[in-house]
């Protein structure tokens, strides 16, 4: 099996943990390190709705509280017609992680791939470095 093969099923599992009462849309997402480290995430709402988190989101925060840095490759799955779009916040929060050249695996349960860079899932992204020190 391939990388991309095993980060697409590790996401198509992590799917079946996914807490999400309010949608009835569960998300996996699935993240590897350059280091060969496999951390997965699933969405978790909330009845508080704007609080629930998106799968994207739980795979990169596990992966950063892990000591992670360094991403190769990505893969998220839902339930969707097309290969599932990220939400404009996780592609923000893999903006700031996330090499522009980094490869991102979008698919769905007919095993239909679209595989994206960073760059282009989200162009122009505000960055770390356009904040500059606030004028005294
Ligand atoms: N969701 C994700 O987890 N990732 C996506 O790429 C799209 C949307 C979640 C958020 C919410 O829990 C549910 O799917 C419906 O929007």
């Amino acid at each position: 099996m391939t990388t991309k093969d095993d980060l697409l099923e590790a996401a198509k599992l992590i799917r079946n943990r996914a807490y999400v009462p309010y949608s009835a849309f569960p998300v996996g997402a699935a993240l590897r390190t350059k280091s060969g480290n496999t951390y997965t995430g699933c969405n978790i709402e909330n009845a508080a709705y704007p609080v629930s988190c998106c799968a994207e989101r739980v795979a990169i925060f596990q992966a950063i509280a892990n000591g992670e840095r360094d991403f190769a490759e990505m893969a998220v799955v839902a339930d969707t017609d097309r290969p599932v779009p990220p939400c404009g916040s996780c592609r923000q929060v893999m903006s700031e992680f996330f090499k522009t050249d980094m490869i991102i695996h979008l698919s769905n349960l007919k095993d239909d791939i679209k595989t994206v860079t960073m760059e282009e899932l989200l162009p122009f992204s505000f960055q770390p470095s356009d904040l500059t020190e606030p004028k005294a």
